[in-house]
């Protein structure tokens, strides 16, 4: 005999095969299957899912991210979100030894804010460090300086960052490699456009390009003006 729970599980497979033949079938072109699958749950449940922009990614309805944070600036000069306010903001998350992804974001920081021209000195471009034991101020000063003559680095206890990274929702944990004598730190590595109210306005996935970031802090900026005029 079928016990109640082995029916529901049974039906929740049918249920959940069914979106998943339904979301092949219409997944639009381009689309992965599993996306697809993704934003047709999302839809069953009632969730409203992210819809992709050029370049970056709409946050849900009622998710805010960014806020205050107490950091110190790569001068050693202890700083808050009040700091930037009224200000738009490219804030990443990262550490200094990073080896690969790091600098690649924060290249293509630089070069979204470089092609903007004039218009991209509205935007401060900011790294906040994950691994603040080693990421003391003057280690963050030698190593913004390699990426943007504006680029702020932030530092501060390992409380201060963990408290911005929850705000931002920040994933960071070390990790140990055998044959490593030093950590590194796993991360994710979102860059966050930030408004003049320190409130996330679009998240970009590691890996956009340079284009397609300075064209949507670009159409921001512009929807910013338009809205206050
Ligand atoms: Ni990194």
């Amino acid at each position: 005999m079928l016990s109640a729970v082995r029916v529901v599980s049974l039906l929740l497979l049918l249920v959940l095969g069914g979106v998943w033949a339904y979301a092949w079938a219409t997944r639009a072109p381009g689309e992965g299957v599993a996306e697809a699958f993704a934003g047709r749950i999302g839809r069953l449940f009632g969730a409203e899912m992210p819809v992709p922009s050029a370049g970056g990614v709409q946050l849900a309805q009622g998710v805010s991210l960014g806020g205050p944070f107490n950091l110190t600036d790569h001068t050693g000069r202890a700083v808050t979100e009040r700091d930037f306010a009224g200000r738009w903001m490219l804030v990443y998350f990262g550490f200094t030894y990073c080896p690969d992804v790091c600098p690649t974001e924060l290249g293509t920081m630089a070069a979204a804010l470089d092609a903007m021209g004039p218009a991209g000195e509205a935007v401060v471009p900011v790294l906040i460090t994950v691994d603040p034991e080693r990421d003391g101020p003057a280690q963050l000063a030698d190593y913004v300086s390699r990426f943007h003559p504006r680029l702020v680095g932030l530092t501060g206890t390992p409380e201060q960052v963990a408290d911005a990274a929850r705000r931002y929702r920040v994933y960071y944990a070390k990790a140990r490699r055998s044959e490593m004598t030093d950590y590194l730190v796993d991360h994710s590595g979102f860059t966050y456009l930030v408004g003049p109210d320190s409130r996330v306005r679009t998240p970009f996935r590691p890996g956009t390009s340079p284009e397609a970031m300075a064209a949507a802090v670009s159409a921001q900026l512009a929807n910013r003006s338009a809205a206050t005029r």
